[in-house]
């Protein structure tokens, strides 16, 4: 669950990383050139509501992806993951991960914010994989610096052969596996990832599958998953981050970049209208 407080800190992790990033992304820049380039990051990023994919492989459209629909993402893998983490039957056991698409790493704070930090918790190992290596990059660096956001029992990036190799030690050796697409459904890559989730349902029989998209993409994504039911978000509350709201409202009054209005705009952590599937596989 997202709450008050870890939206807060949420807030102040992004305005952090974005100004850092965005420093790092301007030096040697003029004004007109960076004006060009965050104008036409946020018209990219204007397409996903066409159902056309962004262009992830601009450092600049990760920077305002980061701050514009990462908070979403990370309450929707924040209250999915709760109702996953509630129906193990084993919650002492390990946990594999598999996150397809995983641009700027929400699911991995989602997973981090459902559970309780408890030392005793098991490890959970996620791979998470993207195209997109500005969008991972950026991920990481917030997942990086972010302590007080992130559960240290979660390795990211471990093949899952690897992650049982380090929990070799322990007395278990069985590991409970999790597949998971947050909106990263596209009809470019519809038929790829039907054939990676029937490889991945023979070759680990996960007891989750999880796709989520917005309602566009929703014929694809049941295509993807046959026999998924649909969830429903179970914590109704919206959370406003008012300091990357600002920072984003300053960049725009400081490049006098368009559309300005993406750039006023509250950030929250209100996801719209979103499609979640699930597969539960046998325990
Ligand atoms: C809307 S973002 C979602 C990112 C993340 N899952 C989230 O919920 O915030 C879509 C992501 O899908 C990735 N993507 C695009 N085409 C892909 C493909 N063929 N295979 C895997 N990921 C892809 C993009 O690079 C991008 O990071």
């Amino acid at each position: 669950m997202l709450t008050k407080r870890c939206a807060d800190r949420l807030d102040q992790a992004l305005v952090r990383v974005a100004q850092q990033e965005f420093d790092r992304l301007s030096r040697g820049h003029s004004q007109p050139e960076l004006r060009k380039r965050v104008s036409e990051g946020l018209g990219s990023l204007g397409g996903l509501a066409f159902g056309t994919p962004a262009d992830y492989d601009d450092p600049w459209v990760a920077l305002l992806y980061l701050t514009w629909y990462f908070p979403r993402q990370v309450r929707l893998a924040a209250d999915i993951s709760a109702s996953m983490f509630d129906s193990r039957r084993d919650g002492s056991q390990p946990l594999w991960i598999l996150d397809y698409g995983c641009g700027t790493l929400a699911t991995l704070f989602g997973l981090s914010l459902a559970r309780d930090r408890r030392a005793d918790r098991p490890p959970i190992g996620v791979l998470a994989i993207d195209p997109s290596e500005q969008m991972r990059r950026l991920g990481l660096v917030v997942w990086r610096t972010s302590p007080e956001l992130v559960d240290n029992r979660i390795l990211c990036a471990p093949r899952k052969e690897d992650f049982m190799k380090r929990l070799w030690s322990q007395p278990t050796y069985s590991t409970e596996t999790w597949f998971i697409a947050m909106h990263a459904i596209y009809e470019e890559n519809q038929e790829r990832l039907s054939s990676i989730v029937d490889e991945f349902q023979q070759k680990y029989s996960p007891t989750e599958m999880v796709l989520t998209c917005n309602s566009q993409h929703e014929k694809r994504a049941r295509k993807a998953l046959p026999g998924a039911t649909s969830l429903s978000m179970r914590d109704r509350r919206v959370h406003v981050l008012p300091r990357i709201t600002k920072w984003r409202k300053d960049l725009g009054d400081q490049l006098k970049a368009t559309p300005r209005d993406y750039l006023e705009r509250t950030v929250d952590t209100a996801v719209r209208s979103p499609v979640i599937l699930r597969r539960r596989g046998a325990k």
